[in-house]
């Protein structure tokens, strides 16, 4: 099959863990919304990344599958377009994870930077499952299925998309012939079953949460502004941005965390340089003042958002949401299977080629 008329292939995902909030926004959702046309985009539900930790919440983790893709589908993603794709129903993700688990070493994903801060952060140091660490393998299985040319993602996925990079370029040099100094770009050129995939990491790397700026937004920590919150839920929110700064008068620091949201959420460039020059000249300008003009701002970003989500709040939305995850998991399956099928080839492991009946 020629890949001649085809778009380079994206792909990305998230593990559906409650709400999308601004963060993932400016991190991820944003680019994703705007590369649907040129590239072929694959965005994956990591429903199974979500049992490495809650394997005891099987009835939340579907819920929050299905809220997940309401986020998306408001953001802007079209399932037409795009294709929605189910982890757990892509068996080439689970096998791929098996081969790619012998590629790397014990101690690569064990020193994994992402994992052991989330070890760290979420107590989970001596007490782990046995699969846990493993969802960094598994994420590179996800990602390499589909063969992508690249990988949006936040800044604090870059750990495991280097992961991913490793893997591919060990089993084409293992399995492909592929010489090992051969350029990253050329893999695929010189016979590589997989390309070495980029991450495209979003606008803004670390976005605070609503709060004094030490936190990064998260719902866990309770600072998150949902792209699901209302007008007034937003200007609360807002409010409570922090800066320790009393008086209008008082020159500001126009890199505090309320301007980190200012620059992230204002888009008119000359009114934002205008607001920063006043602030730190203490030009009568108070926090309050400019937190109404920021929670405006966001409310006209996520105005529209609310109105496609709406049409999921009525009786039948979720089924529809689940018609729409079958319909994306077929297509994906299509070139998973693709993949696997390729890689079983280069492993001489092709005893037969099989048709997935999903
Ligand atoms: N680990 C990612 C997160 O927690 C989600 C994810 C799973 C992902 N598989 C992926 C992201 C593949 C990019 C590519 O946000």
């Amino acid at each position: 099959m020629s890949n001649l008329h085809q778009k380079p292939r994206i792909l990305t995902g998230d593990t559906p863990t409650g709400r999308l909030h601004l963060g993932h926004w400016v991190g991820s959702v944003e680019r994703r919304v705007a590369l649907q046309d040129s590239y072929d985009c694959y965005f994956l539900l990591a429903n199974m990344h979500a049992f490495t930790t809650r394997f005891d919440k099987a009835a939340e983790i579907r819920q929050d599958t299905i809220e997940i893709v309401k986020d998306w589908l408001a953001a802007g993603i079209d399932p037409v377009r795009s294709t929605i794709v189910l982890q757990t129903e892509v068996p080439a993700i689970a096998e791929l994870t098996w081969y790619f688990a012998m590629l790397l070493s014990f101690n690569d994903v064990m020193g994994n930077p992402t994992l052991v801060h989330e070890l760290e952060t979420k107590g989970l140091a001596d007490k782990h499952s046995f699969g846990f660490p493993m969802y960094t393998v598994g994420q590179c299985a996800d990602i390499l299925a589909f063969r992508p040319e690249l990988i949006p993602v936040g800044e604090d996925q870059a750990p495991h998309i280097e992961m991913c990079r490793k893997a591919a370029r060990k089993f084409d040099q293992l399995y492909c012939g592929v010489k090992p100094d051969v350029k990253d770009e050329d893999y695929v050129k010189v016979g590589g079953v997989f390309p070495i995939p980029k991450a495209l990491i979003g606008r803004i790397g670390r976005l605070p949460g609503a709060g004094d700026g030490t936190q990064k937004m998260s719902k866990s920590l309770g600072n998150a502004i949902f792209l699901s919150d209302t007008e007034k839920e937003v200007q609360k929110k807002v409010n409570k941005i922090s800066t320790g700064r009393q008086n209008p008068t008082d020159p500001g620091d126009p890199n505090n965390v309320l301007f980190k949201f200012v620059e992230a959420f204002i888009a008119d460039e000359a009114r934002v340089a205008e607001l920063k020059d006043r602030y730190q000249r203490g030009d009568n300008i108070g926090d309050g003042h400019i937190k109404q003009e920021l929670a405006q701002a966001i409310n006209t970003l996520l105005a529209p958002m609310r109105v496609r989500r709406a049409e999921f709040e009525t009786p039948g939305g979720d089924e529809r949401i689940v018609e729409i995850i079958r319909m994306g998991t077929a297509r994906a399956n299509v070139v998973a299977e693709e993949t696997l099928y390729m890689a079983k080839q280069a492993m001489k492991i092709d005893f037969g080629k099989r048709k997935l009946g999903f």
